[in-house]
Parts: C-alpha cells; sequence; structure tokens
C-alpha cells in the first residue's frame, strides 16, 4: 500500500481503472453493532488500512447518514440536491460506480454517505423489496475489491436490514460497557431475521468475531466483569481489542489516514493488522 501524495480526492470521483487482479469478487463485511459509539467507525477506516497494506483494495460503504467515514477520508459528503446519493442509487437501481471517490490511501476507496440517507428506511419500505437493494447496488461493486466494509450506522432498521442481507459475513463492534451483551444479542437477533426472511442458512453470514473497542485499563470491577463476559462469549470469538488511543486515532483521522498510513509502526496499527489476521482476512499479521 502506498499513499498517493495528492489532496483530498473526493472532486475526482469515480473508479480507478482495473490494475492487477482483475475480477476480483468482494467479500463485503458488515461493521456493526446498534449500539452506538461503540467503534464502528474507527475500526472500519483502520481495518481497512490493515487490508490495503496486505496488498487487498477495499471499498468502504459509508451506511451512516452522519458520513463519519467519508469525512474521516477527507471526501466529500455527496448532496441530493446536486446529483444521484447512495441513497438514490440504491432504490432506483442506477450504476453506484461515478459515487465512489478515492481517499489519499491508492487501494481504499469510498462510497460516500449523503444526509438524505436518513430518508432510506422509509424509501426502502415503499419499494417492498428492501432486502435485495443493497445487495444489488454493491453487486455492482463487489468486481473492483477484495472486500467491501461497511461502516453501519446504530440502528435496527429497514437500512440496516437491507445491508445485513447484502453482506457475506460480520465483525460485531462492543465497547465495555453495561449493555453490551444485551446489544450483541439485539444484532445477532437482526442477523438471524434476515437470514429466516431469505432462507438462507446460518452459515451464509458468520459472525467472524467481535472486537473491544475504546478499552480503557485498568478497569474497576463492574467494567472488569463485563470485559470477561465479553472475552469469553460463548459463541462469538474475540479478534481483538483497541485501547483508548486518542493521539494515534485522531492524529491518523485528521490527515485522512488509517493509523496504518501515518503510523504503521505504531501498537495501534499492530492492533488492526491482528484484527485482521484473527478475522482470516489476511494469511498473518
Ligand atoms: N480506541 C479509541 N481511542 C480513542 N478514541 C476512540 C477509540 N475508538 C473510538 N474512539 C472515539 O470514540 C468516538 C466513537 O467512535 P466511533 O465513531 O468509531 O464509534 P461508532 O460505533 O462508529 O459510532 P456511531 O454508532 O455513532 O456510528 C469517536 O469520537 C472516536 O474518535
Ligand atoms: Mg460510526
Amino acid at each position: 500500500m502506498t499513499e498517493t501524495t495528492a489532496g483530498p480526492l473526493a472532486e475526482t470521483p469515480g473508479l480507478p481503472a482495473p490494475r492487477d487482479g482483475e475480477g476480483r469478487k468482494a467479500r463485503i463485511i458488515a461493521m456493526c453493532n446498534q449500539k452506538g459509539g461503540v467503534g464502528k467507525t474507527t475500526a472500519t477506516i483502520n481495518l481497512a488500512g490493515a487490508l490495503a497494506r496486505n496488498g487487498s483494495r477495499v471499498l468502504v460503504c459509508d451506511c451512516d447518514p452522519q458520513g463519519n467515514a467519508t469525512s474521516a477520508f477527507k471526501v466529500a459528503l455527496l448532496d441530493d440536491e446536486k446529483g444521484p446519493t447512495q441513497a438514490t442509487v440504491v432504490v432506483d437501481g442506477s450504476d453506484p460506480r461515478p459515487l465512489v471517490a478515492r481517499t489519499r490511501v491508492d487501494d481504499i476507496d469510498v462510497l460516500p454517505a449523503s444526509m438524505d440517507m436518513y430518508l432510506l428506511p422509509s424509501r426502502l419500505r415503499e419499494t417492498g423489496a428492501a432486502l435485495q437493494l443493497y445487495a444489488r447496488m454493491l453487486g455492482r461493486l463487489v468486481d473492483e475489491y477484495d472486500f467491501v466494509l461497511l461502516d453501519m450506522r446504530p440502528a435496527l432498521d429497514t437500512d440496516t436490514d437491507a445491508q445485513t442481507a447484502a453482506a457475506h459475513a460480520a465483525i460485531i463492534m462492543v465497547d465495555v460497557d453495561e449493555w453490551a451483551m444485551k446489544a450483541v444479542k439485539m444484532q445477532i437477533a437482526q442477523h438471524k431475521k434476515i437470514l429466516n426472511l431469505l432462507s438462507r442458512p446460518a452459515d451464509s453470514l458468520p459472525v467472524l468475531g467481535m472486537v473491544i473497542g475504546r478499552v480503557m485499563k485498568p478497569m474497576g470491577s463492574f467494567d472488569a466483569a463485563v470485559y470477561k463476559q465479553l472475552r469469553n462469549h460463548p459463541r462469538i470469538p474475540l479478534l481483538g481489542e483497541i485501547p483508548i488511543r486518542s493521539s494515534d486515532l485522531k492524529e491518523a483521522r485528521h490527515q485522512g489516514l488509517p493509523v496504518e498510513s501515518y503510523r504503521p509502526k505504531s501498537d495501534t496499527a499492530g492492533f488492526f493488522r491482528a484484527i485482521a489476521a484473527n478475522a482470516g482476512l489476511v494469511t498473518a499479521a
């Protein structure tokens, strides 16, 4: 993975010409938890960095109208008053490829968010075919990438249902919090519901594992008990944990970069490489 020297590239949308590895069929991974503020976006950006370092081409699909992943890569949000957006291409089936923006990292592109995505749940319901529509949209992009990471918003709603239906696997982000286990349960319930609705087998949407974000140590006895429960979850393996690291993560984000590009020798970058390896997405950490 090399860093480009150019500044923000939001003004040069459109996919780069295919290079080596034509005919890639991306694995679509839902980065999810309907609990807010647990580190989904931070993990998505930095897992993308770890995968790109390993030679993979990665698309980050910013599924959240907040647009934090888009902004973190210094890409402009799309504007429905100026043209098509992720919300419009999902619903009307038109080509999403012109919306894709390059980032400052060669092998990471972003499908930006837009504020009109707050209307997606109702628009998707109106179509009567919601569960097919993200899969259709992302199906137009998978040939160009090895991975599509879905940075999902914290909600169980029609839009996250449709995104889940498009995913081949999921990673659940959690934080050390009283309600963490309940949140994981609800997330799994959403996956089960979607698989049932689509008559798909359980192994068609494996949870690769969970990542505990924003870990602060030492922790009090209550947090320590929650932490232990999460680490020993009976069904979901632990892929890794990210300690609170304001400087590495925030400085990298300020530059529009994953920590892998900004400070590759930091232990923070190493945590995300380990997560990629533990999830089986790369061969070695
Ligand atoms: N390991 C960390 N160290 C320091 N700050 C962190 C860490 N992980 C996340 N943060 C910060 O915590 C906040 C929430 O993180 P993030 O936006 O990644 O969570 P999220 O799950 O995507 O939130 P939302 O549910 O709103 O989409 C952000 O301000 C982020 O910069
Ligand atoms: Mg987020």
